[in-house]
């Protein structure tokens, strides 16, 4: 084969991918002057996102995060009618998946509550069923979830769903990274983000619709999207003076930002072609070395956000990390997570370790565990890693990062 040279042009993990639409959109809005936190392009994206997903009203925020932490307050307000803001959680526990990015669990600490993480399992890399139910053997008291579905890929929504059933507990489905993704089980059945008792969307610039940046709450229950809203505005009372009767935030969405994920949500479709044409040609091109790809379940639909990869056990070579570093001792046949990572960065290409454990994060270290069968979430973690999943990448790039994969296995 000849020479591999490195990419003139950077192969990111996924970046925005803008059509047009995104910029008149943008340019509506600032002809007709409505450069602030309301106006046509919020309202249509509310209406388009919540069509999508089959919920009834979307209220579209500053971002996930802030849908996330508005979430974990309408849930605290059924649960504890009686908390005070800022403390809604205070003494109380919320069972989080652990492998998730922080933003999924941070909400629960803006509200004085201790996340307890829940283990992955290995068919979908997200919350253990068995590990939840452990949780709430050990913790019975406890009444709200917070579940995600990495990568996009669906979690086991049938057996998650009926043990929050059982427990009579609420649940935060953090869709952020799952727009476009679906389900299909015995009891439950539809888009995700269509599941939870409180649903969170995230459009910041590296999900497969975006905004540059943004979230959106999704709800059938009207009253709860005007809470959301009034709440996202500062919460103010109907009076001709700003009026406040309960604690608000600036959590709206711009209708600059609208504008940009408006236009790009009219391309969901060709973005999730896309990425399913990635992820498979991933999983073909590298059949017959020691790894196996992000798996889902026959009834699950994923987006395919992310594709990745995890590394046989027998073939990983020795790797360590300590919170900051990592360290490899490079070997004939065999490979690893950061060998593979420095390989594809050398060649100007972005792949990203998968998201670390939150129970091994320093911040999240003392709160509680559970594991039914044993540290799935760190065993994906260290034999893991996403791969360049750019909408963008051609077949050719893409088989170029095929072949550098292949020859960190030499
Ligand atoms: C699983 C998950 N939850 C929440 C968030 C937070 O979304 P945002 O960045 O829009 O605040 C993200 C992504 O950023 C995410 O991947």
């Amino acid at each position: 084969m000849t020479e591999i040279r490195p990419f003139e042009k950077k192969i990111w993990l996924s970046s925005p991918t803008m059509h047009g639409e995104e910029q008149q959109f943008v340019q509506e809005a600032f002809d007709t002057n409505w450069v602030s936190t309301v106006g046509k392009n919020i309202d249509c994206l509310e209406e388009a996102v919540a069509g999508y997903t089959g919920m009834k009203y979307g209220v579209a925020l500053a971002s996930g995060t802030a849908a996330l932490h508005l979430c974990v307050k309408l849930a605290a307000r059924r649960l504890y009618p009686d908390a005070l803001p800022g403390n809604a959680l205070a003494g109380k526990k919320v069972f989080c998946s652990d492998m998730t990015f922080a933003a999924s669990v941070n909400p629960v600490v803006y509200e004085s509550g201790t996340p307890v993480f829940i283990d992955s399992e290995p068919d979908t890399w997200n919350m253990d069923p068995d590990s939840l139910k452990k949780a709430f053997d050990l913790y019975p008291e406890t009444r709200l979830v917070i579940l995600v579905h990495l990568y996009g890929v669906p979690a086991k929504m049938d057996e998650i769903m009926e043990i929050c059933r059982q427990h009579d507990a609420l649940l935060i489905e953090d869709a952020a990274e799952a727009l476009g993704a679906s389900y299909q089980g015995k009891t439950v059945s539809g888009k995700c983000g269509s599941f939870g008792d409180y649903v969170a969307i995230s459009f910041n610039g590296n999900k497969i619709v975006t905004g540059s940046s943004g979230g959106m709450f999704l709800t059938n229950d009207k009253a709860d999207a005007d809470r959301v809203r009034k709440w996202s505005t500062q919460s103010r009372e109907t009076a001709p003076w700003y009026q406040h009767e309960e604690l608000g935030y600036n959590y709206r969405m711009s209708n600059i930002v609208a504008g940009v994920a408006r236009g790009n949500m009219l391309h969901i479709d060709e973005h999730l072609a896309r990425k399913r044409q990635i992820y498979e040609r991933y999983r073909d091109g590298l059949m017959g070395l020691p790894v196996s790809m992000n798996p889902s379940e026959m009834k699950a639909a994923p987006n395919d956000w992310l594709s990745c990869l995890l590394i046989d056990p027998a073939a990983m070579c020795r790797q360590v990390r300590d919170d900051k570093e990592p360290l490899y001792l490079p070997e004939p046949g065999k490979s690893c997570p950061t060998e593979i990572l420095e390989v594809l960065a050398r060649y100007n290409a972005e792949g990203r370790p998968i998201w670390k454990p939150m129970h091994m994060q320093p911040i999240y270290r003392n709160c509680p565990y559970v594991s039914a069968a044993g540290d799935c979430g760190e065993d994906i973690f260290h034999r893991g890693l996403c791969l360049p999943s750019d909408n963008k990448m051609t077949p050719e790039a893409q088989a170029v990062i095929i072949e550098l994969i292949k020859k960190c296995f030499a």
